[in-house]
C-alpha cells in the first residue's frame, strides 16, 4: 500500500542528494568567460541574475506545503528540492555579487525591483497559478539543461571552468528534481489550464522583460548596443543551428500537450554520466 501510495504521487525516477561543489570565480570576466564572446556570456549572465530569486521564491512557495503532502517520497522530495534551490540560488548568488554587480551595479537594481514582483505573485495570486510559476520555470529550466549537458560544446564551447562546473551541477540537480514540482501541483489539484495560464505568466512577466531589460543594459554598458554583430551574434546563440531556443523549442511546445510529464524526456542517461564523471 505504502509503495502504490509512492508510485502514485511522486514521478521522480532517481535520488534527489548530490554534492554541492565549492566554487572559485575569481579568474571570471563577466563579459567573455562563455568563449570569448559577449553574447554568449550575457546570455548566461542573464540567467545567473534572474534565477536566485526564482529559486528563493520557489522554496518559499513549497516549503509551507510539505505539511499537506502525505505521500513520504514526495514529501522527501521537495525537502530536496528546497536545499537544491537555496544551494543554486547561494551560488549564482555568490558569481552575482562577486563578478557581475561590481561590472554591472544596475543589476542588482532589477534583482530587487524582481524581488518586489514576486512577493506580489506569492501574496495575491492563487495557490494553483503561484505553484504552475514554477512548473513552467521547472520545465524551462529542465530543457535547457538536457541540451545543455547532451551537447556542451554547443553553448559553451572554451567555456572558464569554474562557470562550466556551475552551471553543469546546477543542468544535473535540474534534471534530478525536474518533477518534484509537477508533482506537487497536480497532488494539490492543479489543473492544466493552470498549467498553462503558468507558462505565460512566468514569460509575459518575468522572463521575456527580464532577458530584454538586463541584455539591453549590458550591451549598452560594454558599447555594444549599437553594434550589429553583437546582436547578430545574440540571435545566431538563440536561433541557429544548435541555438539555445532552436534546440528547446519542440520541448517548449511539449510543454501545452495536455498529456505532458516532465519525464517524458529521460533524463537518467545525463544525470548517471556526470555522476561517474565526478566520483
Ligand atoms: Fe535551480
Ligand atoms: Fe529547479
Amino acid at each position: 500500500m505504502h509503495d502504490q501510495r509512492e508510485m502514485r504521487h511522486s514521478s521522480t525516477p532517481v535520488e534527489l542528494a548530490f554534492p554541492t561543489p565549492r566554487f572559485d570565480f575569481s579568474s571570471c570576466e563577466p563579459a567573455s568567460w562563455n568563449g570569448g564572446s559577449a553574447p554568449r556570456s550575457h546570455f548566461w549572465n542573464t540567467m545567473s541574475s534572474l534565477l536566485p530569486n526564482i529559486e528563493f521564491c520557489a522554496i518559499r512557495s513549497l516549503m509551507p506545503l510539505v505539511a499537506q503532502i502525505h505521500d513520504p517520497k514526495l514529501a522527501r522530495e521537495v525537502r530536496q528540492f528546497c536545499d537544491q534551490e537555496a544551494a543554486h540560488g547561494t551560488a549564482h548568488s555568490h558569481f552575482n555579487v562577486e563578478r557581475l554587480h561590481r561590472d554591472y551595479p544596475a543589476l542588482a537594481k532589477i534583482e530587487a525591483w524582481e524581488r518586489g514582483l514576486f512577493t506580489f505573485f506569492a501574496r495575491r495570486l492563487p495557490r494553483s497559478l503561484f505553484l504552475a510559476l514554477f512548473v513552467a520555470v521547472e520545465h524551462w529550466t529542465a530543457a535547457f539543461s538536457q541540451y545543455g549537458l547532451e551537447e556542451p560544446d554547443a553553448w559553451f564551447k572554451d567555456c572558464d571552468p569554474a562557470m562550466f562546473e556551475l552551471w553543469e551541477w546546477h543542468a544535473v540537480e535540474e534534471l534530478a528534481h525536474k518533477a518534484v514540482c509537477y508533482d506537487v501541483f497536480r497532488f494539490l489539484g492543479g489543473r492544466y489550464v493552470a498549467q498553462v495560464a503558468g507558462m505565460v505568466l512566468l514569460l509575459g512577466a518575468v522572463m521575456l522583460p527580464g532577458i530584454a531589460l538586463r541584455m539591453t543594459y549590458l550591451y549598452w554598458k560594454d558599447g555594444l548596443l549599437f553594434k550589429p554583430r553583437a546582436h547578430l551574434g545574440f540571435a545566431a546563440y538563440l536561433f541557429g543551428r544548435r541555438g539555445v531556443l532552436t534546440r528547446t523549442a519542440l520541448d517548449f511546445l511539449h510543454y501545452f500537450n495536455p498529456r505532458y510529464r516532465p519525464w517524458d524526456v529521460d533524463s537518467l542517461p545525463l544525470i548517471r554520466a556526470w555522476q561517474a564523471r565526478t566520483e
